[in-house]
């Protein structure tokens, strides 16, 4: 797709109309250059309401040699907000078919320019499908799609800043669709490891650095290694510093990155499992908020840390009981191997401890408990510190990217520091509030300030993406398949303080 911002009157190709909920004809600044006959065709569908503006909704009028005209919904006008525009924009997209062509002008009425480039940023987010593994038919390759964003002069400046940044974002989330939609025989650790090699290489403000398996062995990674020495293909650490000479503290993201997640000996039941490809969702989060700020021209510090890893059952896989120690110096009770994403954190979040961090966030596909309380509509949040926690759920909200908050209760934490044997265990001692064990067991590898023995701890949160990473039928910036979920979140986050 290539998205331009135009100030001419001229309408190239399909004419796209977003219009509200009881408009009953063509907005007077939407008229110019329109053909009598397609505005009469336009006032009738709209003055006996067979087109009503309802949100996502779209019809389409061909008017033979008069051109084409798609009238998109954005719902009721008095509270029509950037995200209606948003999910306008992508139901249009999706609503495309050959017959509309490869040209495209949106006209906007009575809109203002953040309204126009969240209609934009829609359909940018909505261009996706994967299709890497499909053979390709040359007779129906179309051609690139041109869409126009119509406005005055005064607008065209916000706006074609605002386009550029909504380009320089998707490009985040489609990368990490990407990365999570790719089948799990080709994406693996060190697959993971070399693309974000390759992908350094285009700015010289990033370095990434790979902690291979036996560097991580001897650095004594223990979480990483237990859950991945199972697989024939080893676990690793990937790091991204952008920005690394700025001085001061800075955001450090950490992601889950289980490549597959078989459970390894405490095996999954076989219905499903094909979807546990997606258990490195968190580490594509952690890669897409990298491009999405790189893209973007971040001027500030930002550190990513992915732990990468394959679970498999093997003859040299952990075991239920094994008692493992990992960077923090804490032994973990591995009661359960299907409970690894946390043994990967462990290391994870201690080692981020390293990075001057102003504040952790982890990203994991981490609890099935977490889809069962909050469904495919929200990521679960957790944090130590109320007033942060409040900040993500706001950039969360700021972007409609649903993060909602959870409990970090003491209960659960000392549920979690209670092995007969170890200093924690890695399941809780019951079945219920699965996913706040979960985040409780997190807490406890998240390091103090400078490490200090008695001092503060880091702020930190934990993000369960577990149903919002893939199989959220309602996101409509998504067909399916990965949604890429919360790159847009941080990267807000990160670039609005
Ligand atoms: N990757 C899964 C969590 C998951 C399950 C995500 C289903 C999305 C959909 C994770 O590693 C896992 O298996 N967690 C266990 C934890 C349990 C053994 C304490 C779970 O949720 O059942
Ligand atoms: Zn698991
Ligand atoms: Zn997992």
């Amino acid at each position: 797709m290539d998205m331009t911002v135009s100030v001419n009157d001229n309408i190239n190709g399909t004419l796209i109309l977003p219009l509200t909920e009881g408009t009953e004809s063509i907005p007077e600044d939407c008229e110019r250059g329109l053909p009598n006959s397609m505005k009469a065709q336009i006032n009738r569908v709209l003055g006996d309401a067979d087109f009503k503006g309802k949100a996502k909704s779209t019809m389409s009028l061909i008017g033979g040699e008069d051109g084409k005209v798609i009238l998109a919904g954005l719902g009721k006008s008095e509270d029509v907000s950037v995200h209606d525009y948003r999910k306008s924009g992508a139901s249009v997209f999706a609503s495309l078919k050959k017959s509309h062509g490869n040209d495209f002008t949106v006209r906007f009425s009575n809109s203002s320019v953040k309204q126009m480039a969240a209609f934009a940023e829609g359909m940018m987010l909505r261009d996706y499908s994967y299709d890497n593994y499909k053979m390709k038919d040359e007779d129906s390759e179309e051609g690139i799609k041109q869409i126009r964003l119509a406005c005055n002069e005064k607008e065209a400046e916000e706006l074609t800043a605002l386009v550029e940044m909504y380009k320089g974002i998707t490009k985040g989330v489609h990368l990490s669709r990407d990365l999570g939609n790719c089948p799990p025989n080709d994406m693996y650790p060190e697959e993971f490891a070399d693309r974000a090699w390759e992908w350094a290489k285009q700015y010289d403000n990033v370095d990434v650095t790979i902690i291979n398996y036996d560097q991580a062995i001897k650095a004594g990674m223990g979480g990483l290694v237990a859950v991945g020495m199972g697989s024939s293909r080893k676990p690793c650490m990937v790091i991204f510093e952008m920005n690394k000479d700025v001085k001061g503290k800075c955001p450090v993201l950490v992601g889950k990155g289980i490549t597959f997640d078989t459970g390894g000996i405490s095996l999954k039941p076989g219905a499903g499992m094909d979807e546990m490809k997606y258990d490195m969702g968190g580490s594509a989060t952690v890669f897409g908020t990298m491009e999405a700020l790189a893209q973007t021209g971040h001027k500030g510090k930002v550190v990513g840390m992915t732990c990468m890893a394959e679970n498999m059952p093997a003859a040299n896989a952990q075991r239920p009981g094994d008692v493992i120690k990992g960077l923090s110096g804490k032994t973990i009770e591995v009661l359960n191997t299907d409970a690894e994403g946390r043994l990967v954190l462990s290391d994870g979040l201690w080692k981020a401890g390293e990075y001057n961090p102003e504040y952790i966030i982890d990203f994991a596909t981490l609890t099935g408990a977490c889809v069962v309380a909050l469904g495919h509509e929200a990521t679960g949040l957790w944090s130590n510190n109320d007033e942060f926690r409040t900040r993500i759920h706001e950039a969360g909200n700021a972007v409609d990217e649903l993060a909602w908050p959870m409990p970090l209760l003491p209960a659960f934490e000392k549920e979690m520091t209670d092995s007969k044997i170890a200093d924690t265990r890695n399941l809780g001692a019951g079945r219920w509030g699965g996913a706040n064990t979960a985040a409780a067991f997190l807490k406890q590898f998240v390091p103090n300030v400078d490490y200090e023995k008695d001092g503060e701890q880091i702020t930190w949160a934990h993000m369960d993406i577990a149903g919002t990473y893939w199989g959220a039928k309602t996101n409509t910036m998504v067909k399916d398949g990965a949604t890429g979920i919360h790159v847009r979140t941080m990267h807000h986050l990160i670039t609005n303080g």
